[in-house]
């Protein structure tokens, strides 16, 4: 390499332990002499990503990534490794010469370098201007009568942006850092009808907003007094996104074994930070994301939604529960009482309330179910099968039968209704008429089901070639609908598309593309589009016949070999009922497949 001089680069190695930088990035066990943990650089269940503090070395056992810590920033941060080296030497306060470094470095690398530099010392002035100044007096007041002490003030840098429409530009002037470069980090707004610029911080309480690297990537402001927006936060830059950040989120331990929560506001996470609850974050005013929950997954196992009380918090919270339930996260739910959030409950009630309030947070599932409960009035007996249904559709999401069978105890002594019934009814929705249950949505990218079949039987294609001749052909529409359901396309997408145009057909909509769409989710749509675009030959002759027979062939091939493993599962389990039940729908299939060959070999015979 040569940029750097084996002194500076042993200075880093020996001062940085790689255990405490992947640490940032992952959460690592101790296991014997090693670390280990989920690997960053593929996806996985189970831990094969290992560390030694000893050799200084990292390996993945399930994807062969390894290397030593300069190694590893370059292949997570996604740099050369003049960067990874300075990239270290910064988070350990090590002056490395500049010239050097700029030789190796890219341009993106030392922009990034040099915003994050800059987001610092804002971060500093505003913290500045409150502990300081004359005009961050009222911040300082405000603060205290929410009952923020300077302790806390301190540990989240909290600053107050004072009321000038160039302070912050006017401190960066004086070093030599222009407006422009401060509007790229949104802490400058470009004047409207006249050159310049102004700060687009003002009169507000700042709180800046750092990543899992303690890199200060945005800020969030308050204001103090009535007006408009209450808080004002900065925009989307290249260091800063809403959706792949948390706030506090450089301040958690990480720590399989304890739970996360997460709460909706900044004040909130504050408060309750400063009342020992030190493991809370919170999301930057938008809807919890797949990215926010992967973050969380590198931190705990488990999460606790604390979210306001009013209707905004509560459908954040059915969302939220869901995307992080799908990362595998433990979730459950704290629900407050008449306090509209976490802030207001525990400054009034206290810190013994809030923890009581945490032991009861409802898991994932009971929380659906008492939402289920809590809007209908169960003495009543439309109440109580109102409630029924939901609580039915909640089971059916639980594919452990151990666990389902405990929730399914619990809701039949509660409303002294035999279990079997309800047995009855979760099998009725598990195993629906001819007791052939679709997978999960198989997506373009990750369609094991179909890439496995797809090439052999060209069943697929056959789904998408009958949907054509569909939407563009008149003449064979009944022929089609009256043959097929949707429910024997076995991907995920024809299917939409097919219930979508046979529902149509019926309600004798105009069948045109642009139509069909607004019946469509995105990737069904994407489907069909693609369906539309690509050419295809059609032959009248008998061509709809030998697709239909396609299609249903290979749906049951499909169903009667599902519905087989479900009755070993079944069986293995001791599960009667559902056994009889497979069964039953086993020979009702397999009867189904003989008759479909019949035809074809009598046809075949025929010619
Ligand atoms: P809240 O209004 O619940 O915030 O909005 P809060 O923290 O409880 O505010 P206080 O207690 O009145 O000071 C929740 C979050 O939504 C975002 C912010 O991230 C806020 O913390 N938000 C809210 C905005 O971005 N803009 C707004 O105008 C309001
Ligand atoms: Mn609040």
């Amino acid at each position: 390499m040569g940029f750097y001089s084996e002194d500076i680069l042993s200075e880093i190695r020996s001062s940085a332990d790689i255990v405490d930088v992947i640490s940032q990035y992952v959460s690592l066990q101790k296991r014997g002499d090693n670390y280990v943990g989920l690997c960053p650089f593929h996806s996985e269940k189970t831990p094969s990503f290992h560390v030694s503090a000893e050799k200084q070395l990292f390996y993945c056992f399930g994807c062969g990534a390894g290397g030593n810590v300069f190694t590893f920033l370059m292949k997570k941060e996604n740099i050369n490794f003049p960067e990874a080296v300075r990239l270290l030497a910064d988070r350990l306060n090590i002056n490395l010469p500049p010239n050097e470094y700029e030789r190796g470095t890219s341009r993106e690398f030392r922009q990034r370098r040099e915003q994050l530099r800059l987001n610092k010392m804002a971060s500093e002035y505003y913290h500045n201007v409150l502990l300081n100044t004359r005009d961050g007096k009222r911040g300082l007041e405000y603060l205290k009568k929410r009952g923020i002490t300077l302790e806390t003030i301190e540990r989240f840098r909290l600053g107050y942006a004072p009321p000038l429409w160039d302070g912050l530009i006017k401190h960066f002037q004086s070093m030599g850092v222009d407006a422009n470069t401060l509007a790229k980090l949104g802490l400058a707004v470009a004047k409207k009808n006249a050159s310049g610029f102004y700060d687009r911080f003002r009169d507000r309480i700042i709180f800046p907003i750092e990543d899992a690297a303690k890199n200060v990537v945005g800020f969030g402001g308050r204001i103090i007094g009535p007006g408009e927006p209450k808080y004002l936060n900065s925009p989307e830059t290249p260091v800063f996104s809403k959706g792949e950040n948390l706030y506090a989120i450089s301040m958690i331990k990480k720590d399989p074994a304890l739970d996360v929560i997460i709460v909706e506001g900044y004040m909130d996470c504050i408060s309750l930070q400063q009342s020992g609850f030190t493991q809370t974050v919170a999301t930057l005013g938008t809807a919890l994301t797949p990215m926010q929950a992967k973050l969380l997954k590198n931190y705990t196992g488990g999460v606790i939604l604390a979210y306001d009380t009013d209707s905004a918090g509560q459908a954040a919270t059915m969302r939220g529960m869901e995307i992080l339930a799908r990362e595998g996260l433990n979730v459950r739910v704290l629900r407050l009482a008449e306090e509209k959030d976490p802030d207001e409950f525990i400054r009034k009630k206290g810190r013994e309330a809030f923890e009581r309030q945490l032991s009861e947070a409802l898991y994932y599932i009971d929380y659906k179910l008492y939402l289920a409960k809590n809007d209908t009035d169960i003495t009543a007996p439309e109440g109580k099968i109102k409630y029924i249904k939901k609580a039915v559709e909640v089971l059916c999401e639980i594919e452990n039968k151990v666990e389902r069978e405990v929730y399914l105890q619990k809701i039949s002594s509660e409303l002294n209704i035999p279990a079997q019934a309800l047995k009855d009814e979760i099998i009725k929705k598990r195993f629906p008429d001819n007791g052939f249950k679709y997978k999960k949505s198989p997506t373009r990218d990750n369609n094991k089901e179909f890439s496995k079949i797809s090439p052999i039987t060209g069943a697929y294609k056959a789904e998408r070639l009958i949907i054509k001749l569909f939407v563009e052909n008149e003449a064979v529409r009944e022929k089609i609908a009256e043959n097929l359901t949707p429910s024997y396309f076995l991907n995920e997408r024809t299917r939409k598309i097919a219930g979508a145009l046979f529902e149509m057909l019926r309600s004798q909509k105009p069948i045109e593309p642009d139509e069909i769409f607004n019946h469509l989710d995105q990737d069904a749509s994407s489907e069909l589009s693609g369906i539309i675009m690509t050419n295809s030959e059609f032959r009248e002759d008998g061509m709809i016949d030998s697709l239909v027979k396609k299609i249903k062939e290979n749906y049951l091939k499909h169903a009667i070999k599902q519905v087989r493993e479900q009755i070993q599962k079944a069986e293995a389990v001791g599960e009667r009922e559902e056994t009889i039940i497979l069964l039953n729908t086993y020979q009702k299939l397999k009867s189904q497949m003989d008759e479909l060959k019949a035809n074809l070999n009598a046809e075949k015979g025929g010619v």
